[in-house]
């Protein structure tokens, strides 16, 4: 795999600043760039600044906005708010990962196609359950519309 452009996190370091007040809006900005924290972008933040490793580690796991690894080409988000629940997000939401054979502590296919995420709500309750596959929302969903959507998006990625 090639180097990582590391440019973006001297530029980045140099409009915010090298504080440990920087850290949140720095990572904000890596995770932006990179669409997820790299562990090199993050020594080099480490090496340029005065944030510590353990400052990063504690941001990063306590925020869940941060992601530590790779997200997948295709974001594809389940809802399951109350509404949706009731409607049986979970079958949907468990059919998404069963035919993208994540392991449990997986969101992400070994491929790094897709990246499946939980979410609390898409602003479309009365279309319960309610899907968002990249800016697509698709409504009234059965697992077995789960199961056929992600049959196409991994023939067609
Ligand atoms: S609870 Fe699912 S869209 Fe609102």
């Amino acid at each position: 795999m090639a180097d990582l452009d590391l440019t973006f996190v001297d530029e980045t370091i140099q409009q915010i600043g090298r504080g440990p007040e920087a850290v949140i809006p720095i990572l904000q900005r890596i995770q932006e760039h990179y669409r997820y924290l790299p562990d090199e972008a993050l020594h080099r933040l480490c090496d340029q600044t005065d944030i510590t490793p353990a400052s990063i580690e504690g941001v990063s796991t306590f925020y869940t906005q941060f992601r530590r690894q790779p997200v997948g080409k295709h974001l594809i988000h389940i809802c399951v708010g109350t509404a949706c629940h009731v409607k049986g997000a979970q079958m949907v939401l468990d059919t998404f990962r069963t035919e993208l054979h994540l392991g449990s502590d997986q969101d992400t296919d070994a491929d790094g196609q897709y990246t499946v995420q939980p979410v609390a709500c898409l602003g479309c309750c009365t279309l319960a359950p309610v899907v968002q596959i990249d800016e697509v929302t698709y409504g009234h969903l059965t697992p077995e519309d789960g199961s056929g959507r992600a049959a196409r998006f991994r023939a067609a990625p």
